[in-house]
């Protein structure tokens, strides 16, 4: 498969065949994120892979209680990793140079290097997911890994500054797998010209126009349209109030403001 017919096939899976992912497959799938773009060629973040039944089990319950995680031959978490680069310096002297150096100062990780690693991690990501779906192996990421922050934390012995990102459920297709292709926003409502235009009441009407025309309104649902649904089902949902809280933990942790100093 080429590049373009990768991308157009891609859906995510989430009903594997039971055979394990060859180590050849899982080299190549490792080796397609490591050649990624990665700023300062830093390569920041770090991937565990997972095959071990018992961590699968439990990831599969902390991350929105999702069965299929645990049926997945391999997990791949995604990790944005500044931990390695800072130790380094450290272990090099940085911090006392830094200090006496004019115009230079140390700091610690901060929330711009956070975002840069997790750009870098979800980058590699997705090299991850094309080159798998280019070897017969679908995937499907899983967003939950950003609840439960300090179960995750203790669960890979995560330092502060390598937070777990993404997680990546991996596994060859079974034999007669349809694919569902599910659309997308229409191009006129995603892709701006030079700068961002904000959309009107009827422009997003007509943006969400097919999405809430598979809203019906039934005796037993309290939302009045689709977005009420939505945000009730996703948004405003127990589990994005977990996801939240556990994010605002692990930034504290990150920038330090805990007493956690591993
Ligand atoms: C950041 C992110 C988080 C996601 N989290 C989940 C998840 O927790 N569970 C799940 O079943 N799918 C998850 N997905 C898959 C999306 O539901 C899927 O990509 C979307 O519905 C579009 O479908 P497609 O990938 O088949 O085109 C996630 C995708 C992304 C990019």
């Amino acid at each position: 498969m080429n590049v373009s017919e990768t991308i157009k096939t891609r859906t995510s899976l989430r009903i594997y065949d039971d055979r394990m992912i060859s180590d050849s497959d899982l080299d190549q799938i490792l080796e397609a994120a490591f050649l990624a773009p990665t700023a300062g060629n830093q390569q920041l973040y770090s991937i565990i892979v997972i095959k071990s039944q018992e961590t699968k089990d439990k990831l599969s319950k902390s991350c929105d209680n999702q069965p299929f995680i645990a049926k997945a031959p391999v997990l791949l978490l995604f990790v944005a990793d500044q931990q390695k680069w800072f130790d380094y310096y450290k272990s090099k002297g940085c911090e006392a140079f830094a200090s006496r150096e004019e115009g230079l100062s140390w700091e610690e990780p901060n929330e711009s290097d956070l975002m840069l690693s997790i750009e870098d991690t979800m980058i590699a990501a997705q090299n991850a997911v094309l080159m798998a779906e280019s070897l017969g192996i679908g995937s499907c990421y899983i967003g939950d890994i950003l609840e439960n922050y300090e179960y995750h934390k203790e669960l890979f012995q995560l330092p502060k500054h390598a937070v777990p990102i993404s997680l990546l459920c991996l596994g060859y297709y079974r034999e007669g797998h349809k694919r569902v292709y599910r659309k997308r926003f229409d191009k006129k409502y995603v892709a701006f010209e030079e700068t961002y235009r904000r959309l009107s009441d009827e422009e997003l009407d007509d943006m969400f126009a097919e999405k809430a025309s598979g809203f019906v309104k039934g005796p037993a649902i309290t939302a009045d349209n689709f977005a009420q649904a939505f945000y009730k089902r996703k948004t405003g949902a127990a589990f994005s109030k977990e996801m939240a809280r556990s994010v605002r933990a692990m930034l504290r942790s990150y920038a330090g403001t805990q007493e956690d100093e591993a």
